[in-house]
């Protein structure tokens, strides 16, 4: 990874930090996003005093919105004339109250979806022209069970933190498929960790018991995780959705073209809202 260029969305906790941190060692050049400033700055601070690798950057955005994905997307282009790898790992368990984003969209649809699907376009000249790229999102890796309905995309009825996690893993596996097929010339990994403490699951009250009993003996550190992170950025795997031990699974029966198109111009849809807004800088420290 030595002066590779890699942008990691989320890249200050988590898995997403775990993987900078290993990314900062081995000599990639890194450009950290979070929402949190205090938060993305203490990140920073920590991952170039313990690497020693100064040339990593913080940018804060707010994935969430439609406006912040383009500013980071104008960001980067700046910031790197080429971008070897994209590691999507902006998202966590939210609360049980279903948001809305200024743009209308499900908070975590918007940022675990949309985001995914806006940067990654907005990225590709600077993906491709890289020797080897390669996008990595943080998800189910094929490993959620059941049909995305696509009658309740944006979480009208029914909404649960955890339906709404299972619905944006549906969505990350449909997403992954297509880009496989739509941008030649990219690997792109969806990658599911299965059970990772992290702060995210500890914020919230039913995740965190569920995750203490339940779901215990099978759960793993973000260091394992973000283990396997550098493994896909690293290795020779072929794109694809892998889980947890990073084994290819094959994509799940409903996931045909039609509904990879439907949900591919859904984005389309979404992501067309607010496209005169004018780009303006996100804020960066390095
Ligand atoms: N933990 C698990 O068991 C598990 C399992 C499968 C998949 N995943 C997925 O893996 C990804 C990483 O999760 P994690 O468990 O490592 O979570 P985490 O430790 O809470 O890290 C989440 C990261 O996302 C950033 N973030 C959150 N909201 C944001 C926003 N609106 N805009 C920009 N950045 C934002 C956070 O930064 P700020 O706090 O500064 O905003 C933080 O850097 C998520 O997409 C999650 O759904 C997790």
């Amino acid at each position: 990874m030595k002066n590779k260029n890699v942008l990691i969305t989320g890249g200050t906790s988590g898995m997403g930090k775990g993987a900078a941190m290993r990314l900062a060692k081995l000599g990639a050049r890194l450009l950290l996003v979070g929402h949190n400033q205090s938060k993305g700055e203490a990140a920073l601070a920590d991952i170039i005093a313990t690497s020693g690798n100064e040339r990593v950057a913080y940018a804060r955005a707010d994935l969430s919105v439609l406006a912040e994905m383009r500013r980071l997307a104008e960001f980067t282009r700046v910031h790197f004339d080429r971008l070897d790898a994209l590691v999507h790992a902006a998202g966590g368990v939210f609360p049980s109250k279903r948001l809305l984003t200024e743009d209308g969209v499900e908070f975590s649809f918007a940022l675990q979806f949309l985001a995914r699907f806006v940067l990654t376009g907005e990225l590709y000249e600077q993906l491709v022209v890289a020797a080897d790229p390669k996008v990595v999102s943080l998800a189910g890796g094929g490993t959620v069970s059941g049909e995305l309905d696509f009658d309740n995309l944006n979480g009208e009825t029914g909404y649960r933190w955890h339906r709404a996690i299972a619905k944006d893993a549906r969505a990350n596996d449909l997403l992954t498929l297509e880009q496989i097929d739509q941008y030649p010339g990219i690997t792109f990994y969806n990658y599911g960790p299965g059970f990772v403490l992290t702060n995210t699951v500890m914020r919230n009250a039913a995740a965190r018991i569920f995750f203490k009993t339940l779901a215990r003996p099978l759960t793993r550190s973000p260091e394992s995780a973000a283990d396997d992170i550098v493994m896909l950025l690293t290795g020779d795997y072929p794109s694809g959705l892998y889980d947890k031990r990073l084994q290819r699974n094959d994509p799940p029966i409903w996931a045909d073209e039609a509904a990879r198109k439907r949900l591919w111009d859904y984005g389309i849809q979404l992501a067309t809202r607010t496209a005169q807004e004018p780009a303006k800088p996100v804020s960066a420290e390095t």
